[in-house]
């Protein structure tokens, strides 16, 4: 399938595309100016009305609710707004129960927001974190996660693409691997909005992401889908009204003694306070926007622009691409080693000399570029030509 958008409107819907080639949607998303509109009108409106813009402002999240659960292919119940990925990880491993002994598998290929948390889990209860290398290729992805696979294994969490080299997992057959009884979390930071994620088909208890990358939504928003007969995995360790059912309420101060706290079983629960629902309300517009392209457009355009950057570097010499060739293996990400050059230095003289925002992957040593929906031929045409002369001169 051809690219059915007109690729010169929708880069003149973001600016920064005149200063830079940006590659970095890997990091954060830019914002089309529609998109960017609305979300300033939601801003204004919610600012400057206060109490008597709230009801827009909440409804607007609700409708950025369903328009996310509708993506994924979830009840909007089940999911739970929050800040970025990193909170969402927070959410489920803080209280998750875990016994000293316990184990918790994850991947030498995960984003600093997945690891920490769950290692702080480990040392408050006792439990050990155990790594595993990753794999494109089922077998040995299955290989791989036997081998770390023990009587003691609580819980799996990992990404369903790699944030270090773009390497795309097949995360849906940890279920029949585990068992009914281990918690699967699965980061869908990387894969929400590169291609097609339907959240039954992943077999997972929690799945978590954020708005701010390939939705090229909001800075500070992202979710959590619990899976409900799964939610009790993830016990609260914030309180709010919403965390307890039935909602507080001032008759609480009738009762005597006062009523127990029977926390809820719903993702609202983790949902509390005054929040920033105007960022949300962009949101829905994000995900309208690129709705409209058409996924399935986006998709292919990523695939050809990734395969285009993967096939032209790999012929410099002295270039080695460490993403995987095939679409179905990987993703819009790709991950590049220069010999002789630490990643961190050639990404610096990326940005530095030729305005290529990417960034660096710290081990193996590499810089990893991200094409994205707006990515043109010429964009990896220039980085191309800067990396062979970074290959050929330093
Ligand atoms: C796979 C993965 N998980 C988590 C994160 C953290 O995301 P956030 O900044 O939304 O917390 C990132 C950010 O790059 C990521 O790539």
């Amino acid at each position: 399938m051809a690219t059915t958008y007109d690729l010169d409107t929708v880069r003149g819907e973001l600016p920064v595309l005149h200063d830079w080639i940006y590659l970095n949607t890997g990091t954060v998303g830019i914002m089309a100016e529609p998109v960017l509109k609305a979300h300033l009108d939601y801003l204004a409106h919610y600012e400057r009305g206060g109490h008597t813009a709230q009801h827009v402002a909440v409804e607007s999240y609700n409708h950025s609710k369903l328009k996310l659960a509708e993506l994924l292919g979830v009840d909007p119940a089940d999911i739970a707004f929050n800040r970025n990925a990193t909170d969402g990880i927070n959410a489920v491993a803080a209280g998750f129960p875990l016994q000293p002994g316990d184990e918790i598998i994850t991947s030498t290929e995960e984003h600093p927001a997945m690891v920490i948390p769950w290692l702080a889990a480990c040392d408050r209860n006792g439990a050990r974190m155990r790594f595993m290398p990753i794999s494109a290729d089922s077998d040995q992805f299955v290989a791989n996660l036997l081998a770390q696979f023990t009587p003691q294994t609580r819980v799996v969490t990992i990404s369903q693409v790699s944030c270090e080299t773009g390497v795309r997992l097949p995360v849906d057959l940890i279920r029949g691997i585990v068992g009914p009884d281990v918690a699967i979390l699965i980061d869908a930071s990387q894969s929400v909005g590169q291609f097609e994620v339907k959240i039954p088909k992943l077999n997972a208890d929690f799945v978590i992401g954020n708005g701010h990358k390939w939705l090229a939504g909001p800075k500070g928003t992202g979710f959590v889908w619990f899976k409900p007969e799964s939610i009790h995995l993830a016990p609260p360790v914030y309180f709010h009204s919403e965390t307890v059912d039935p909602h507080w309420s001032r008759d609480y101060y009738q009762s005597d003694p006062l009523p127990a706290i029977k926390v809820s079983g719903k993702a609202e629960r983790f949902e509390f306070g005054t929040r920033s629902w105007h960022l949300f309300g962009a949101l829905a517009n994000a995900i309208e926007y690129q709705a409209t392209l058409g996924w399935p457009a986006i998709e292919n355009h990523m695939r050809t622009m990734s395969n285009h950057a993967k096939e032209s570097l790999a012929e410099i010499p002295g270039v080695r691409v460490l993403s995987p060739g095939e679409w179905e293996d990987s993703s819009g990400l790709v991950t590049f080693s220069i010999a002789g050059m630490q990643g961190e230095l050639a990404s610096q003289r990326l940005w530095d000399g030729y305005k290529i925002a990417q960034r660096r992957v710290a081990s193996p040593s590499s810089v990893r570029v991200a094409c994205a929906y707006f990515t043109s031929a010429e964009d990896i045409q220039c980085l191309v030509e800067a990396v062979d002369s970074l290959a050929r001169h330093g």
